[in-house]
């Protein structure tokens, strides 16, 4: 049994720089042939000059379609949204509110500061990526994609539109929802929030025990939230597809006293979506969700003749990769695909 699909695009992605792009980049240059890359460096990338700089940066370790998002700050000015509407590798500009998620520093505190801006990015249809969660510590973490909803991304939508919206790495039953009803909001979905529930945080092995690797943002929710958003992951609808939210960090930052969010899937992200595609007997609609869908709503180009091939067989995901000590999503379990060929 073997699985033909049109060369993948995914919608959110985190490489990094120095040694850890190193690693990394080539994975999802391997399995993806159009990318998003998320701008949360340090220092965040909030110009179209840096986007550019760190998209060269990229293109000299690995050869693939980086798409650039750039990081919206309370500083970003309409003559930069400009600019970015005019340049085509810039997709658009990634709202992270302030201190929601590694690399959220210069994250947005004041959302109506920004509403200027979307009215600009309204207007020259550039997209908005959306971390959708609060952050005040009177909302408990597990409802924060849901209030992030209710109190702000419902205004921004009322107030805007005609605002092309992409909720990320959504979690919720409640996000699902919000899509469906909102004509110009889609969303973005990890392999991992297709695979696990928030017990998997709290379990190694079987037992019940603290597991960082299955810690990220907007972390897992419950399984009636899983199962709804693989309702959505496989249900056809083009407003759902395929953004891995694959977040490297080394080991000695995920296993320690202030343990990093994120989840590693660069290097298998294809065989994880086939195995919850696969799960749930929709594997027929995966090529859409991996390579049709976000490509759409992007107005990328949707290749016509390069395939990737998925074979049913085992693969067994590694423990450590790199001098980093990178701890792949799933590591030491067995998957029933695998990529085996263009
Ligand atoms: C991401 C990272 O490490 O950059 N972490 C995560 O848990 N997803 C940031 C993000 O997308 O939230
Ligand atoms: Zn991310």
């Amino acid at each position: 049994m073997s699985l033909h699909i049109l060369q993948p695009f995914d919608a959110h992605l985190h490489l990094r720089t120095g040694n850890m792009a190193e690693l990394v980049t080539p994975m999802s240059a391997a399995q993806f042939a159009d990318v998003i890359v998320m701008p949360n460096l340090n220092p965040p990338i909030t110009t179209v000059d840096h986007a550019i700089s760190y998209r060269n940066y990229l293109l000299e370790i690995a050869k693939c379609n980086y798409h650039m998002a750039i990081y919206l700050t309370e500083s970003t000015t309409v003559e930069e949204i400009q600019l970015a509407a005019k340049n085509p590798f810039i997709i658009g500009y990634k709202l992270y509110p302030l201190n929601a998620t590694t690399g959220s520093q210069s994250g947005i505190s004041d959302i109506k500061k920004v509403y200027p801006l979307f009215e600009k990015m309204e207007k020259l249809k550039v997209p908005l990526l959306v971390h959708g969660e609060v952050t005040r510590s009177d909302v408990d973490i597990f409802d924060r994609e849901k209030v992030f909803i209710e109190e702000i991304l419902t205004d921004i939508v009322q107030k805007f539109p005609k605002l092309r919206i992409t909720l990320e790495h959504i979690t919720t039953a409640e996000a699902v929802e919000f899509v469906l009803s909102n004509e110009n909001v889609v969303a973005s979905i990890t392999a991992h929030h297709l695979l696990i529930n928030r017990n998997a945080i709290f379990t190694v092995d079987e037992k019940t025990a603290l597991n960082p690797h299955n810690f990220c943002l907007p972390v897992a929710k419950t399984e009636r939230d899983r199962n709804i958003l693989i309702k959505a992951a496989t249900s056809g609808n083009p407003k759902f597809f395929a953004g891995t939210d694959s977040a490297p960090h080394p080991l000695s930052r995920k296993e320690s006293s202030c343990g990093c969010a994120g989840c590693f899937t660069g290097l298998h992200a294809l065989e994880l979506y086939a195995t919850a595609f696969y799960q749930f007997g929709k594997l027929a609609k995966l090529e859409d969700f991996l390579s049709i869908f976000g490509r759409l709503h992007y107005g990328l180009e949707i290749p016509s003749n390069d395939y990737i091939t998925l074979g049913y067989e085992k693969y067994l995901i590694p423990e450590k990769l790199g001098e980093e000590n990178l701890v792949p999503f799933m590591y030491g379990q067995i998957l029933n695909w695998k990529i085996i060929g263009e």
